[in-house]
């Protein structure tokens, strides 16, 4: 099963995705991650990025395609989750070609909704582990000892994203509005839209997913 989590910046489409990945051995496929892991390398592409993101503008259709496409052959027996991607018309339009070329299709969009205030308060306070990409939150989701990711162990690896502050926020919430919302009218109209309320607890949301796509 191929789906996509749709959401402004901060839903909880990452936290929701490592879920799936663990629970049902789905492929997260995270443009964000992708361009993070670009710029850490230092490769071109990275550094071509870098200030774009920091701004939280969006990347170029062409790039952010291109890093699909590469991933869409990989093995994926349970299905793909795009975290973050597609983020505009274009975009929604080439996966839906891609998918087609790989004979395959797409089942459900699952769009995240939050209001505006709370998504301010989950970013402000995400951090993440820098070892292996555990999401944690100063107030919702804080590690069982403090400075220790509970997940792989790693201790003092503990990081925060430069794109994490108001102003990159502020510009992360236009471009959503502007670019990213007409997709929510795209999918309803193909008939795979499913909304779920996303400001519940982690745990309440998860549910409210598995229901939606019948896990
Ligand atoms: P990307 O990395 O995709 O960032 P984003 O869409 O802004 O989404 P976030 O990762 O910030 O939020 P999330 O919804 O995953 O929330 P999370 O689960 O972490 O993109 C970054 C940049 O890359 C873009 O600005 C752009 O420049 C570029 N880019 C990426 N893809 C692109 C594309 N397709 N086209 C063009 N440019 C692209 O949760 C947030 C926090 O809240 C966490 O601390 C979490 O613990 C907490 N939390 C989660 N759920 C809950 C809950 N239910 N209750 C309380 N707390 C919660």
């Amino acid at each position: 099963m191929n789906i996509i989590l749709l959401g402004p910046p901060g839903a909880g489409k990452g936290t929701q995705a490592h879920r799936l990945v663990a629970e049902q051995g789905m492929v997260q496929l995270s443009t964000g991650d992708m361009l993070r892991a670009a710029r850490t390398s230092g490769t071109e592409m990275g550094k071509q990025v870098a200030a774009v993101m920091d701004r939280g503008e969006l990347v170029t259709d062409e790039i952010v395609i291109g890093l699909i496409a590469e991933q869409l052959d990989s093995d994926a027996s349970s299905g793909f989750i795009f975290d973050g991607f597609p983020r505009t018309l274009t975009q929604a339009d080439a996966l839906g070609a891609l998918l087609e070329s790989k004979g395959q299709t797409l089942e459900a969009v699952v769009e995240m909704q939050v209001d505006d205030e709370a998504l301010v308060e989950r970013i402000t306070g995400r951090f993440t582990c820098g070892a292996c990409g555990t999401g944690y939150h100063d107030s919702f989701k804080k590690p069982d000892v403090e400075g220790k990711c509970d997940n792989c162990g790693a201790e003092g690896t503990f990081k925060r994203r430069p794109d994490d502050n108001e102003d990159a926020l502020r510009t992360r919430l236009f471009a959503y509005y502007k670019d990213t919302s007409p997709l929510i009218g795209y999918y309803y109209a193909k008939d795979k839209l499913k909304r779920i309320d996303g400001l519940g607890e982690i745990e309440e949301v998860a549910g409210q997913i598995n229901t939606a796509l019948d896990l």
